[in-house]
């Protein structure tokens, strides 16, 4: 993992978008090359009910009904995450979500690092489309997609040979739930850090390898950034 420190800390980019944008299979393609580590906060909520823990019974129901988890088990959990990785570039997916989690986030230690807020945009007609055929590994969490990006075994993951699944918040009725939660809590966000000079949009309806590109040529300027004010 390259690292552009300075004495802040190493930056910090979030990526934002509705369900279904994209961010997921980006954050993987940047956590493959090396460039950023991503820190999913609905990766690492699956993952703890996955292992049955005291916050993954909590959160379970809720996920699955396309709600949101309380704001302050996820300062909690983001806080934890990114204090633990200072010296490692980060791609934050799934944080802040709302007014009240972009308020902790900018109190947080974290927030100095900062650096850019890349919102993935995508209209609604792909974004169902894309939910409704995702498929995901039960072992390695590998995205996959019925048309779009099929596995070369069906329902058998390319990466481990582990289980292909649906998740259960990908159904029409929650994707639906997810969308209009994202429009009244997420979007207004854009906004905020728009102010702020962070925010980059970056068409996500294009093939995932042109969007990853676009994103490379914003965070390449960060890096470069870095080097220089570092
Ligand atoms: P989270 O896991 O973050 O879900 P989400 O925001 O709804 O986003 P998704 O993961 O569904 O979509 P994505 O943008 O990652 O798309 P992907 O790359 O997979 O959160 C889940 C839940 O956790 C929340 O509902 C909430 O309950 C809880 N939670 C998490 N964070 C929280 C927070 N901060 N506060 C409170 N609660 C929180 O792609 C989707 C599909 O499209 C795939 O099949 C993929 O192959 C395909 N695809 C991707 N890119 C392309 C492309 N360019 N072209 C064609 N197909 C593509
Ligand atoms: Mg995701």
């Amino acid at each position: 993992m390259s690292s552009h420190t300075n004495e802040l800390g190493a930056p910090i980019v979030v990526i934002m978008g509705p369900p279904g944008s994209g961010k997921g299979t980006q954050g993987d393609l940047l956590e493959h090359s090396g460039v950023l580590k991503k820190v999913s906060t609905g990766d690492i909520l699956r993952s703890h009910v996955k292992r049955g823990t005291d916050l993954g019974k909590k959160v379970s129901a809720i996920i699955d009904a396309g709600k949101f988890v309380s704001d302050e088990i996820l300062a909690e959990l983001v806080e934890c995450e990114l204090n633990s990785l200072a010296m490692t570039p980060v791609l934050l997916d799934g944080y802040p979500r709302n007014e009240k989690q972009a308020k902790n986030f900018g109190q947080s230690k974290a927030f100095s690092r900062l650096t850019k807020v890349i919102f993935l945009s995508v209209s609604k007609d792909f974004l169902v489309k894309r939910l409704l055929g995702r498929l995901v590994c039960s072992s390695c969490g590998a995205t996959f997609h019925l048309k779009s990006f099929p596995p070369k075994v069906n329902g058998i993951c390319d990466v481990c040979s582990g289980g292909l699944v649906s998740r259960n918040d990908d159904t029409r009725e929650i994707v639906e739930r997810r969308l209009t939660v994202y429009e009244n809590e997420t979007e207004p966000l854009l906004n905020y850090y728009n102010k702020l000079g962070l925010l980059e949009t970056v068409d996500g309806r294009s093939d995932p390898k042109e969007v990853y590109t676009e994103i490379m040529s914003k965070i390449n300027k960060i890096t470069k950034n870095h080097r220089s004010t570092g």
